[in-house]
């Protein structure tokens, strides 16, 4: 069974699937969402590539009472916390945790009404087989409901904030070797990190009808006094990374390095380009920390809106 190219158990990766979940969505968005696909009482939703069950989480309070949530995942370690995890959402009833993978769902056909994956198409290799059996197992009438962002449209957003701006030069470079990378993982099997604007025409390809997308409007923009909690969990995370312990993070470093480096090979970046970028990464990176240092203990830093790219796509299937 092919898990993805990550374990999401591991620390740091699984960090993201608790702490960030909560500040995704805006509740009023997740409340659009449900006005528009008929969400109702008492559903079976299943979810595909559940991690720690974060989509349970969120569209309980809709489908609630007599319905049921089935979380599918490839890992068992993220299934035994989701299970726990899930007492508190659920009530301690109607949520359900089973290993699988997302390439043949452990399920029967036709047997959900919602069937809905977040940041898992991005990570896979055949994405749209993901979906034909994410269709597979939901009725005629049911939704099917995929939450992908476009990263490689994020990624090109200019940044502006209290940190120097930088040459047209160096924004180049770095678009240059993202878009290089992105090619190679893409090519190596790791998932399509431009998948969110691909999702629409993949779903009516395969069949699915009414397609229609929700724009994730959480914004993301700092400002002292950081009124918003999202805000402060932003700026907790900043300081997080810059307090780092470089000599602890080595390791981990190293791993990163690594996948950068296979994936720019693949995407037709060379070894000279990748040592030279790499290297004016790293001295950007040195010189900007005592800044942010500074900036994050004295309450002065801020930034504008990068660009968010980050759909919730849906489309019923018809019979
Ligand atoms: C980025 S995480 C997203 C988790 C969750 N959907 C969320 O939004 O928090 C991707 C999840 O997909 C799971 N996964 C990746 N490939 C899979 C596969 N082929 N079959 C089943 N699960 C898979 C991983 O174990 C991980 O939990």
């Amino acid at each position: 069974m092919s898990s993805g190219n990550r374990d999401w158990s591991e620390e740091d990766l699984r960090k993201h699937l608790v702490d960030a979940r909560k500040h995704l969505w805006r509740e009023s968005t997740i409340r659009r969402i449900v006005n528009r696909t008929g969400l109702a009482e008492g559903i079976t939703a299943v979810d595909a590539g559940c991690g720690l069950g974060y989509l349970g989480w969120t569209f309980r309070p809709f489908y609630g009472g007599g319905g049921r949530y089935i979380g599918i995942d490839c890992s068992a370690s993220l299934l035994d916390e989701a299970k726990d995890l899930s007492s508190e959402w659920s009530g301690g009833s109607g949520a359900f945790f089973l290993r699988g993978s997302v390439y043949d769902l452990p399920l029967p056909d036709r047997c959900s009404d919602l069937t809905m994956c977040q940041t898992l198409l991005m990570h896979l290799e055949h994405p749209e087989k993901a979906l034909e059996e994410m269709m597979r197992v939901t009725r005629p009438g049911g939704v099917v409901m995929c939450m992908e962002p476009d990263n490689n449209s994020a990624m090109l957003a200019v940044p502006w904030g209290s940190q120097p701006s930088v040459s047209d030069d160096e924004l180049l470079r770095r678009f240059r070797m993202n878009l290089i990378w992105a090619r190679g993982r893409k090519k190596l099997g790791r998932g399509d990190w431009g998948i969110g604007q691909k999702v629409p025409k993949m779903m009516s390809d395969l069949g699915l009808r009414n397609v229609d997308v929700i724009h994730n409007d959480m914004p993301r923009f700092m400002n002292p006094p950081y009124e918003t909690e999202f805000q402060r969990f932003m700026m907790d995370e900043l300081r997080e990374r810059l307090e780092k312990d470089e000599e602890g993070e080595k390791g981990r470093r190293a791993v990163q390095e690594k996948e950068w480096k296979e994936c720019y090979l693949a995407g037709g970046g060379s070894l000279t380009s990748f040592y030279r970028s790499r290297r004016e990464s790293r001295r950007h990176w040195e010189e900007l920390k005592p800044i942010l240092r500074e900036q994050t203990r004295n309450g002065t830093y801020f930034n504008g809106l990068a660009g968010s790219h980050f759909y919730c796509v849906f489309g019923f299937r018809t019979e």
